[in-house]
């Protein structure tokens, strides 16, 4: 089966609909969507992109960002951007979404063979950047196979009798597939939608091709300057336009 991996959309719709149209012209057989949190946060399209969620995928776990819109948790993390864009997001929704939000589950959850999570699969709100934060994992994990966000960093690990190597992700390409080898463990990072931190300002999503084992990553380009036009207008911190240029 194909699966769509969507990570971090953060209210991003021209990032959003430059992927979907990406990766249905790339994978005209897509099986299944699931994005791993943060639908919203940041971004100036809360609404669209929540509504535009529930029609793609078919699985969708909380992120840190859609906990904090929609229960108030972990506000106290969150630096003075990121809580104003918070508590803006909060007005702009409806409150029938505001209630789909509520209602997302908690990662991990175990699909097709395949495990998906927002931050770490020990716990949604911890960040996976280095080797040394997935080898803490060792001996913990339920899957071989597992997704994973938060970082907005696309590519991830590979774990073998708990040895951690960094896997390649797309450069000057547009592409980038890892072969999922069946004896090592794979933690595995789509990269983020709508607000990619890997100095790549271009929009990441990744197919999961679980019949072949086949991790492909992906990125577009998408119109950045109409996305911080719409930040800027609304009134939200200015830096979150400015980042989106440079993917960090
Ligand atoms: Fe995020």
């Amino acid at each position: 089966m194909l699966y769509l991996l969507l990570s971090d959309l953060h209210a991003n719709l021209e990032a959003f609909e430059a992927v979907v149209r990406d990766a249905e012209a790339r994978y005209p057989h897509l099986d299944a969507a699931a994005c791993l949190g943060d639908v919203v946060g940041y971004g100036a399209d809360p609404e669209a992109v929540v509504g535009r969620i529930q029609e793609i995928a078919q699985t969708v776990i909380r992120g840190n960002h859609d906990k904090a819109v929609a229960l108030g948790e972990n506000l106290e993390w969150f630096n003075s951007a990121a809580r104003d864009a918070t508590y803006w997001t909060l007005n702009q929704l409806s409150p029938t979404s505001v209630d789909y939000l509520r209602e997302l589950p908690r990662g991990p959850r175990m699909l097709n063979g395949f495990q998906i999570c927002h931050g770490s699969p020990l716990d949604e709100d911890e960040y996976l950047i280095t080797p040394g934060d997935v080898e803490i994992l060792a001996g913990r994990l339920d899957s071989g196979v597992i997704f994973f966000g938060h970082t907005h960093v696309q590519g991830g690990f590979r774990m073998l009798r708990g040895v951690v190597s960094v896997l390649p992700r797309p450069d000057e390409s547009d592409s980038e597939t890892v072969e999922v080898e069946e004896q090592a463990y794979y933690i595995l990072n789509p990269g983020s939608v709508g607000q990619p931190r890997d100095q790549d300002p271009r929009a990441a999503y990744a197919v999961y091709d679980s019949a072949n084992r086949l991790f492909h990553m992906h990125r577009v380009a998408y119109e950045v300057e109409v996305t911080q036009r719409k930040i800027l207008d609304a009134g939200l911190p200015e830096r979150l336009a400015f980042r989106l240029a440079h993917g960090r």
